[in-house]
């Protein structure tokens, strides 16, 4: 079995790397990523010498390199992790949203048609479904859920996933999505909520917080959502949405709290709202529990004191990132704010 993973440079890919190389040893995994400023060779660092990991630098939306990519390596299965992640950015500068998450995906698609694959999976996030009301605690976002987006990241990953249910439909491409809560733990690029936290703490910065704090997020321990996809991969039908959440809610003041109580230290400082954010995030994962027995093994409380040691553990690989240009985006980003 040859899987081609882009994206494998960044957190969620990373993290995908690891678990599929340690789970199946006898697979080969080609990993395409662009190295953007959120992709990192650190992460892959542990496991570039193996004889079954295969790195390759490139764009997905250079159709070129993408082809050259499928003709020499013939995947069976592509997972799609590659895209611009941060909402803050998408609000800053929406072009390169649309070039990597749409145009990117639609190379890949157009690639995977070309030299045909078994399967096909995008890997997307309940932001294509909005957000919730905060006094609706009843509701939660199941696979039937209007797509209704807010940001220009979101609008762009939905896009994406609209040309992936459209060439399963017109084409007959294997395809299958899922869309999955926040993540957390090793290799999250600290501009994201968990690790920009954790390493203000460290650094004695305040931590920021948008608006009143009250927004709710649904978070789930990286491996867990690296064990839904491989389930989707081996078990999931075709042409099928699954979502992927631990029903684990809540407050980012509830979050960044529980950051400082484990590190002993912190002081929240209230900054300006983020244009358009999203409420609440909450899904309703018993579709792919019912279909493919998935159910997260991680509890919040081990999960974010493990990730917390991690990033103990891990000083260079995130101190490295802090000193480079993230420094000129944490300026214009909260400089003035
Ligand atoms: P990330 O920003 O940490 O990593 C993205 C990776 O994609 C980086 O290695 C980057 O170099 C690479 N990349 C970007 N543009 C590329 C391009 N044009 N060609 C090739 N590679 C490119 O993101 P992440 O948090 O690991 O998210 C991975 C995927 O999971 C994304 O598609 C994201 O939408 C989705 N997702 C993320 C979360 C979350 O909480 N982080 C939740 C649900 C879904
Ligand atoms: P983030 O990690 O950017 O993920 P997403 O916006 O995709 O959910 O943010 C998580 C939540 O934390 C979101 O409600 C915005 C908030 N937030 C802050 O309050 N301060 C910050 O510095 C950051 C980065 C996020």
């Amino acid at each position: 079995m040859k899987i081609l993973v882009t994206g494998g440079a960044g957190f969620i890919g990373g993290n995908f790397v690891h678990y599929m190389l340690n789970k199946y040893p006898d697979y080969q995994i080609i990993c395409l990523d662009k190295l953007t400023y959120a992709g990192n060779m650190e992460t892959l660092a542990p496991v570039m010498d193996k004889l079954n990991f295969t790195f390759v630098k490139a764009d997905i939306a250079d159709r070129d390199a993408v082809y050259g990519i499928f003709e020499k390596e013939k995947p069976d299965i592509v997972v799609n992790f590659a895209a611009e992640s941060h909402v803050d950015r998408s609000i800053e500068n929406p072009s390169i949203f649309l070039q990597t998450n749409v145009m990117g995906t639609q190379v890949l698609l157009d690639a995977s048609r070309k030299y045909g694959v078994s399967r096909y999976h995008q890997v997307s996030t309940d932001e294509v479904y909005g957000d919730l009301p905060l006094d609706r605690p009843d509701l939660f976002f199941t696979e039937e859920t209007p797509i209704h987006t807010s940001s220009p990241y979101s609008a762009s990953k939905a896009g994406a996933d609209l040309l992936v249910q459209a060439y399963h439909r017109t084409f007959g491409l294997p395809a299958t999505i899922s869309r999955c809560s926040n993540n957390y733990g090793p290799y999250h690029f600290p501009e994201k909520l968990i690790p920009l936290m954790i390493a203000n703490v460290l650094n004695g910065k305040p931590l920021p917080v948008y608006g009143d704090g009250k927004n709710i997020r649904d978070w789930l321990y990286v491996e867990d959502h690296c064990a839904a996809i491989d389930l989707i991969l081996h078990k999931g039908r075709v042409g099928e949405v699954y979502n992927i959440g631990g029903h684990n809610e809540k407050t980012n003041l509830e979050v960044v709290q529980i950051i400082i109580d484990a590190l002993g230290k912190g002081e929240i400082q209230f900054v300006t709202d983020r244009k358009g954010h999203d409420q609440r995030y909450a899904i309703d994962p018993t579709k792919i529990h019912n279909e493919l027995g998935w159910l997260p093994a991680t509890k919040f409380e081990d999960g974010i004191k493990k990730t917390i040691q991690w990033y103990l553990d891990n000083r260079d690989w995130w101190e490295n990132i802090l000193s480079g240009e993230y420094q000129d985006y944490y300026e214009r980003m909260y400089g003035d704010r």
